[in-house]
């Protein structure tokens, strides 16, 4: 078991297409899910993909409990995803401002479906499926956009919604201090 380094936007390795996983409830895929846990937790992360520590298997791992600091944020059942399947269920979008562990410090506004289907197996090798709305239906893409060699950058339709966080944060803290001025 071991915290692994998030690769970080650059590394060349984040672009490739991941491997379909072929066997289950193995101990080399016990010991992988192990870590990206550990890595997940240790950088806070609301998700991580097997490509961001440099495995190319297609297996994701999300998840966010309820939080009574970050109201706005709905909680996410813990999921390991491998193999996934998406299925777009509705034509609205929704937008949100994402980060991602391997483009540390930044932030960017993304819109994607906001109404999903996915698919897959458990480490198990067991199958499931479920609909997903909200942040739900935000991380599960972004994570499975990892094992097809995409960043959100890619995502982002006006640059102009791209920057620090630092400074996205503080734009928004003058932006709230000059209405409550006015
Ligand atoms: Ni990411």
């Amino acid at each position: 078991m071991a915290v692994h380094t998030v690769l970080k936007m650059g590394d060349p390795r984040l672009l490739q297409v991941s491997q379909a996983v072929e066997d289950f409830d193995t101990p080399e895929l016990h010991q992988l899910i192990d870590d990206m846990r550990q890595t997940m937790a240790a950088y806070d992360g609301a998700g991580l993909a097997a490509p961001q520590i440099g495995i190319l298997k297609r297996v994701v791992i999300f998840g966010v409990e309820e939080n009574p600091r970050y109201p706005d944020v709905e909680p996410v059942p813990q999921t390991v995803l491998i193999n996934p399947q998406i299925e777009v269920l509705a034509d609205t979008q929704q937008g949100m401002w994402e980060g991602c562990l391997s483009v540390p410090g930044m932030r960017g506004y993304v819109e994607r479906p906001d109404h999903v289907r996915y698919s897959g197996y458990d480490q198990f090798g067991q199958f499931f499926q479920r609909e997903a709305t909200g942040f739900h239906a935000i991380v599960l893409q972004h994570e499975c956009d990892h094992l097809d060699g995409i960043l959100y950058p890619q995502r982002i339709t006006d640059m102009r919604q791209f920057g620090f966080e630092a400074e996205l944060v503080a734009q928004n803290a003058d932006e709230e201090d000059s209405e409550g001025a006015s």
